[in-house]
């Protein structure tokens, strides 16, 4: 079968929820994507940040296919032997003293809204039912009702009321509405991503974290980041709250904690705050297997063993500075931080950031556009200075003869 075989089934057989690329991958290895037919492309979206390490990262395969011969599943319900050792591990390398363990990046979103309001009651003295969550605009945390509910992007949230209620929403990087939100006794918590990566790489000012982090002590409220997109080297630290020294009260981990070969994701908090949820009030079937016990380990030994932190933080300098360097009335913009950028695409004879990603996979590069005019660029930490390079001269290419089109 060829590409468009592949596609056609999809259309068919699949929901519409997506608008991919047209081309159908096969094989991965490293910063490398093969199509169906073979051909060669540098991966720079990297999943959404979940393949961090790098496609079928050795380690991370063997650890996994050495446990799944041994022991996948047992549920919650029975203690296994990867769990605890996993949970020592993580908790240790954080900085937390607990680890309450879930799938996906909307799960463990969800799983600290349900602590931090819990908390709220228990600690706070908040009255039953009023506790309120500041959230930002622009911000992503995933699919699910209760996120959506905290979206103002109405492509996530438009037709899928009722929402969920309880939460105050605020302009991103501004702290005088996060001063005016903290004055309501009743919010319980702040949720932020460092980075807003699904808007479009959107960095705050330097600051901005560190002086959200204070104003939330000041009033007794949780400070919660959402680092699935952001943490684990991905911004040049092996989180991104790292850039400004702070500790989160709740920490939200997912995507390259299992370098992009299950969906697992973590929510690390100290106990004041982890313990307020009691047996039976909150878990999931997967959540914690000994499998990705043993994955996400093998994960986060690989982002400390090989330096990706370091690697990210000096190849996303040259990155955009080579980058800086094209010249094309086509971009607007390029920012981000570590190897977390994107270019904003300003449209040319009709062509826009779509037409320039179209024209990238043809010349051996896959990125994909986010909100119309952006595109983020985002490639495996394991990427090498002359990959980059190289990568640089792809983007450069396709985005000079889309101008000239
Ligand atoms: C910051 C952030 N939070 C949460 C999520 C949701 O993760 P998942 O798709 O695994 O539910 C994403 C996904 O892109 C994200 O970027």
């Amino acid at each position: 079968m060829l590409t468009q075989d592949f596609i056609m089934l999809e259309e068919k057989y699949g929901a519409h929820n997506y608008h991919p690329l047209p081309v159908v991958l096969a094989k991965g290895e490293g910063v490398y994507l093969w199509d169906v037919e073979g051909k060669k492309y540098f991966d720079f979206l990297s999943a959404y940040s979940a393949v961090n390490q790098g496609h079928c990262h050795p380690k991370i395969v063997d650890a996994m296919t050495e446990q799944a011969k041994t022991l996948t599943l047992t549920s919650r319900a029975f203690f296994n032997n990867c769990l605890g050792p996993y949970e020592k591990f993580i908790t240790e390398f954080f900085g937390y003293e607990k680890i309450l363990p879930m799938n996906s990046g909307a799960e463990a979103d969800e799983t600290a809204l349900k602590l931090c309001r819990r908390w709220a009651y228990d600690k706070k003295g908040i009255a039953e039912n009023e506790a309120k969550i500041i959230v930002c605009e622009g911000n992503f945390h995933g699919r699910t009702i209760t996120v959506i509910s905290m979206s103002n992007d109405p492509d996530s949230y438009k037709g899928f009321g009722p929402y969920t209620p309880g939460f105050i929403k605020i302009p991103y990087n501004d702290l005088n509405a996060l001063s005016k939100a903290l004055e309501d006794p009743d919010v319980a918590g702040f949720l932020v991503e460092p980075i807003q990566g699904e808007a479009g790489v959107v960095v705050p000012e330097e600051g901005y974290l560190s002086k959200a982090y204070a104003m939330c002590k000041s009033k007794n409220v949780l400070f919660i980041a959402d680092e699935v997109q952001t943490g684990l080297a991905r911004t040049g630290k092996m989180l991104a709250c790292d850039h400004e020294g702070i500790k989160p009260d709740i920490l939200i981990l997912g995507k390259a904690l299992s370098g992009g070969t299950m969906p697992i994701s973590a929510v690390l908090a100290d106990d004041d705050v982890m313990l307020v949820i009691k047996p039976g009030e909150h878990g999931s079937t997967f959540g914690g297997n000994p499998l990705a016990s043993k994955v996400a380990v093998a994960a986060l030994q690989v982002l400390r063993d090989e330096k990706l932190s370091e690697n990210a933080d000096r190849l996303g300098k040259i990155f955009r500075a080579e980058v800086s360097k094209i010249k094309s009335d086509m971009i607007e913009l390029v920012r981000g931080k570590g190897l977390l950028n994107a270019i904003v695409i300003k449209p040319k004879n009709g062509k826009e950031a779509w037409d320039v990603c179209l024209r990238m996979k043809e010349n051996g590069l896959l990125a994909k556009p986010t909100h119309g005019h952006i595109i983020r660029f985002a490639p495996p930490l394991v990427i090498t200075e002359e990959q980059v390079l190289e990568a640089v001269k792809i983007i450069e290419k396709s985005i000079l003869e889309i101008s000239a089109s």
